[in-house]
């Protein structure tokens, strides 16, 4: 079913409590990333922002972009559940897209994490691709992995 266009732009003030329901109503949040901590690290800044998308004045969809100077990302992509497959969450990327091309980014990588493995086949039909590198990590801060192993 296509819905009607969103309207996307920055967030603004007053519009971060909507956007961490819409996290967590998704389930792209976890106990060891505080959703507001994040999004205050995120958003407005020159190498990235969060997006929102509103039909009418209410956030239906949101995604949090950025880039490191090299490659671009996104995380936090979500649509709210009762308004999925309008074509919401393909709007909401093509502005993050958008968003990094802007800024002279020319890739984007993605994760995906293990268990959401649904989400590949939405953003197959956008034009994402397995890459060939694996990706590795390293907690910079001990407390925060030991937050997550417990
Ligand atoms: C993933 C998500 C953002 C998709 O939002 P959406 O508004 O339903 O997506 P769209 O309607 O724009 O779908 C775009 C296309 O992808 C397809 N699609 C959507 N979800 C799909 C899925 N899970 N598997 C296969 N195809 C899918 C749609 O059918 C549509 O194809 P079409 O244009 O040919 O009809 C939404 O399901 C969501 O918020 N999920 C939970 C959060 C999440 O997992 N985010 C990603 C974190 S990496």
């Amino acid at each position: 079913m296509s819905g009607s266009a969103l309207t996307i732009r920055p967030l603004t003030d007053g519009e971060e409590e909507a956007v961490i329901a819409l996290w967590h109503a998704c389930g792209l949040t976890r106990p060891w990333n505080d959703p507001a901590t994040d999004l205050a690290f995120a958003r407005g800044r020159p190498n990235s922002d969060v997006l929102v998308g509103l039909a009418g004045d209410r956030v239906v969809a949101s995604a949090m972009v950025g880039h490191d100077g090299h490659r671009g990302t996104m995380y936090y992509v979500s649509v709210v559940p009762a308004e999925r497959g309008r074509g919401y969450g393909r709007q909401i990327v093509a502005a993050a897209e958008a968003w990094l091309k802007a800024r002279g980014v020319w890739k984007a990588n993605l994760l995906v994490r293990k268990g959401n493995e649904a989400v590949l086949g939405f953003y197959d039909e956008l034009g994402y691709e397995a890459g060939s590198a694996q990706q590795i990590e390293k907690w910079l801060d001990p407390q925060k992995r030991a937050d997550k192993s417990r």
